[in-house]
């Protein structure tokens, strides 16, 4: 791409130069924080389409090459070398841990799993059907409530939330599993490994302990770092415009996962395998599917497909596909909607209509179906997206609170409404 050197803007015939704002790599920016100022002139940019809202450091997306780095680390190396948790360092702290402070890290989440009789209770006060994305962005919120020396800006402070929320997410999440199933809840054992402990209070059988298979946590532990970061998505936008009037973390974050639960977000992957079993209902073939997506008509969209930034195959979604073909073949099961899902892939990437618009299976494509594969329901696919995303929203807002340059995230408007209007009093409308 040409690296702008120079940028001017001519308005009413007055030349104005506008400052660029270089980036380590990537697309660099052109400033226009004055330019109402200037010329009173607001920018248009709906959807934030070509807007950088802020300066980050954490994660790096060329979209058009299908590149993913956390902190200058590719994906594919994190995703075959690291773990979840040093991930989640790794995107918070900046660098990848010493033995010590990794050890660190994990035994004290670990030490956090277990969560106040306060919170079971909210949980059960909800109906047992209830969407756990809803119940979960409720739960964080309600957590603040009990740790309020966790709520400050201070370093001490944003550490403990940091190892709080990394705990007592993955033991919500597995205690809504629960839930839902109407099985009763599994104290956590404040040891051993968080992937494996999570599985254990999720699945355990009401008599007996899970023994968690080891190529099931490897593959979960893989799906978490994949979802750990995706730079200014949506929720995570979401996190950093609520963080930016000083609301607390929780409050953020709980906002996030508001954000996360929408299809055409996180909530692409529970859409997805339900796509693919509406498919088979249908007696439809995939081909016949595609054209429907084409077509418009019936607003369908191929859920898992497609990404504001990734213009080729998303890094996330070819990690995601390997593990699943693993996964899948050890487990059996599921195979046949896996096959489908192929060949629905194929068709689409060999169509005119996705190769103009360059749509890709993104993370979401595959996911579904290998968290059915591993026995978790369709609703709780979400959270779990959100449990891998965790790290990020913490990264971010923490990132967005030591940044001098944060500002409170408000939006200008282009206002269509009407023009003063004298009010009319309700016997004569
Ligand atoms: N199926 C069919 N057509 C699509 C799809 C799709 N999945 N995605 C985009 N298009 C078409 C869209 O209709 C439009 O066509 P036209 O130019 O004829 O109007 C064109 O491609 C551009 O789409 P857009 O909606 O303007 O693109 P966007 O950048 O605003 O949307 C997206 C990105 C991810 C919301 C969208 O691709 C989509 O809805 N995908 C399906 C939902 C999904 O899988 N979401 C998960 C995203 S990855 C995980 C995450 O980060 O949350």
């Amino acid at each position: 791409m040409a690296q702008v050197v120079d940028a001017r803007l001519i308005v009413d015939g007055t030349t104005r130069e506008l400052p660029i704002e270089r980036a380590t790599i990537g697309n660099d920016g052109l400033g226009i924080s004055t330019l109402l100022r200037d010329t009173g002139l607001v920018t248009m940019d709906p959807g934030f389409m070509n807007t950088a809202a802020c300066e980050s450091a954490i994660t790096y997306i060329d979209g058009d090459a299908g590149i993913l780095r956390y902190r200058g680390y590719p994906i594919e190396q994190l995703a075959e070398q690291s773990t979840f948790l040093e991930t989640a360092y790794l995107l918070i702290h900046g660098e990848l841990p010493s033995e010590d402070l990794l050890t660190a890290l994990e035994n004290r989440v670990e030490r956090h799993m277990h969560v106040h009789d306060g919170i079971k209770a909210f949980l059960n006060a909800f109906p047992r059907d209830a969407h756990p994305m809803a119940v979960l962005s409720g739960a964080i919120s309600a957590l603040s409530t009990f740790y309020p020396d966790s709520l400050g800006t201070s370093e001490d402070e944003l550490e403990l939330a940091t190892v709080l929320l990394l705990a007592k997410t993955a033991t919500v999440i597995a205690y809504l599993q629960r839930r839902a199933k109407g099985e009763d809840l599994i104290e956590p054992r404040r040891e051993g490994n968080y992937v494996d402990e999570f599985m254990r209070i999720g699945f355990s059988p009401a008599s007996g302990e899970l023994h968690v298979d080891p190529t099931l946590r490897k593959a979960l532990d893989l799906l978490l770092i994949l979802h750990a970061d995706h730079e200014q998505n949506c929720s995570t936008s979401t996190v950093r415009i609520v963080g930016s009037s000083q609301a607390n973390i929780y409050a953020a974050i709980s906002a996030g996962i508001g954000a996360l639960s929408g299809p055409l977000h996180g909530g692409a992957n529970e859409a997805a395998l339900k796509m693919f079993d509406q498919i088979k209902e249908s007696g439809d073939t995939v081909e016949q599917f595609v054209a429907k997506v084409k077509d418009k008509a019936e607003g369908a969209r191929l859920m898992g497909f497609g990404h504001r930034v990734y213009k080729s195959y998303d890094p996330r979604g070819a990690q995601v596909k390997k593990v699943a073909d693993k996964v899948l073949q050890q487990l059996g099961g599921n195979n046949e909607t896996f096959e489908m899902a192929k060949q629905l892939e194929e068709i689409a990437l060999s169509d005119e209509y996705f190769i103009e618009r360059k749509l890709y299976p993104n993370v979401d494509f595959y996911t579904g179906l290998l968290y059915s594969a591993m026995g978790f329901p369709a609703p709780m696919f979400t959270p779990l997206f959100a449990l891998g995303r965790m790290p990020g929203w913490i990264a971010h807002y923490r990132e967005m609170l030591n940044d001098p340059r944060t500002k409170i995230g408000r939006p200008r408007q282009l206002y269509t409404g009407q023009t003063e209007r004298a009010y009319v009093p309700l016997d004569q409308r």
